[in-house]
């Protein structure tokens, strides 16, 4: 099927009919990617050059084997980047986002970042599809560790979990391999099967299930907005793809909304 796509890069061309599909909107939902913090001056995945996966192996850093054979390691590059967000703060992409939530009736913000900056800039009900970086968990049962807890500890080993003989401090987020929250996803699919708009922002679409989340929207009739620098197959399904950052676009689409009140 041919790519459909209106391509814009410049704010100041909005389209009358993407104004339209976005004040109208009753239920918008958002799925972000790593894209959305870059601008923060958190490195994106799959970036050729300052990319985490150009650098690191995923497998090593990022699944169970990876730190039942090297725990330290992964612990430690875990805590490398949970320096770099605690020294870093959300941008105006994340702002606008948690201004959107307030104007329209039904936003669900989908995420698959793990810094909690939607949180940081005022969005609720954030639905983080691979966890939170901020959080630990118990690597046996999978239970929230207290912070009182890791404070006891040393930072350089992932401490004895308080949960299970076994079991260590990991980061609760997704490794590769494990599966999805499923009430988590179940709320996500719901919102993309609902919604009149979803806006789909600095994500390759390349990790599943979560690139799937446009793909059921566009099937279930939404308008789509890519905003995204470069393209993927997500863009093809776009209705409007927006190339460039989202701290330039987000701000200016919630501006849109809000001249029209
Ligand atoms: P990727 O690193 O795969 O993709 C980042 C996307 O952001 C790319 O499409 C970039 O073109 C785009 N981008 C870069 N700078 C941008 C900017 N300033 N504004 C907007 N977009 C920009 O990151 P994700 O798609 O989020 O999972 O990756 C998905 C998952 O893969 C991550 O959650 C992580 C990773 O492995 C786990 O760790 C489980």
């Amino acid at each position: 099927m041919p790519a459909n796509t209106v391509t814009l890069t410049d704010t100041a061309e909005l389209p009358e009919a993407l104004i339209q599909a976005f004040v109208s909107a009753h239920q918008i939902a958002v799925l972000t990617g790593a894209g959305v913090s870059a601008e923060s001056g958190i490195p994106t995945f799959r970036d050729a050059r300052t990319g985490m996966w150009a650098r690191h192996d995923p497998m090593t850093l990022a699944s169970p084997q990876g730190f039942e054979q090297d725990p330290a390691t992964v612990w430690q590059w875990y805590q490398w980047r949970r320096q770099l967000i605690a020294e870093t703060r959300p941008n105006a992409g994340h702002y606008a986002l948690a201004r959107l939530q307030q104007r329209v009736p039904v936003l669900t913000l989908i995420t698959q970042n793990v810094d909690g900056f939607h949180q940081l800039a005022g969005s609720d009900r954030v639905l983080e599809l691979h966890g939170n970086v901020h959080r630990n968990v118990c690597s046996v049962t999978g239970k929230v560790i207290e912070a009182d807890w890791m404070e006891q500890h040393s930072e350089v080993q992932p401490p004895p979990s308080p949960h299970h003989p076994r079991g260590r401090a990991r980061p609760g987020v997704v490794w590769f391999g494990e599966a999805l929250d499923s009430d988590l996803l179940d709320n996500a699919f719901t919102a993309a099967s609902n919604c009149d708009l979803m806006l789909v922002v600095g994500t390759a679409g390349a990790v599943q299930p979560a690139a799937s989340i446009p793909v059921l929207a566009k099937e279930h009739g939404a308008r789509l907005i890519d905003i995204n620098p470069d393209s993927n197959e997500l863009t093809r399904l776009a209705d409007w793809h927006l190339v460039g950052p989202s701290a330039k676009w987000l701000p200016t689409l919630v501006d849109e909304l809000t001249a029209t009140d």
